[in-house]
């Protein structure tokens, strides 16, 4: 249960919240050992180019429309969706 270890807070102080300084050397979003993610720096690279694109070209971000967002299911994991609007 991946999911439920990047969540365990004898690992990671307040681990429900977003911390963009958080050490996450710990944590398991690319599973472990015999089961690491193979695709784990392609991954990162796309991660990192599609943010620096889209945030080159954004000022500011902001929630678009009223609906709550709803979680996904298992094995996914966060929201379903989460509608933003970008200018
Ligand atoms: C954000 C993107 C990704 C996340 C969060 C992710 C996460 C994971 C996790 C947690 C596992 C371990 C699954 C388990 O055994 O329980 C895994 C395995 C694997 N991933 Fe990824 N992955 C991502 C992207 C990719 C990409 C882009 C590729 C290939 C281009 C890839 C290829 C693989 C392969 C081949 C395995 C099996 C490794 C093995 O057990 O030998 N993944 N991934």
């Amino acid at each position: 249960m991946w999911i439920a270890a990047n969540r365990d807070a004898r690992t990671f102080d307040q681990p429900n919240a977003i911390n963009t300084e958080r050490n996450t050397s710990a944590g398991l979003v690319w599973g472990q050992g015999v089961h690491l993610c193979q695709g784990a720096p392609l991954a990162r690279l796309e991660m990192r180019v599609a943010l620096e694109e889209l945030l080159s070209t954004t000022k500011r971000f902001e929630i678009a429309g009223d609906d709550v967002p709803c979680r996904t299911v298992y094995p996914s994991n966060g929201l379903a969706a989460l509608p933003l609007r970008f200018s």
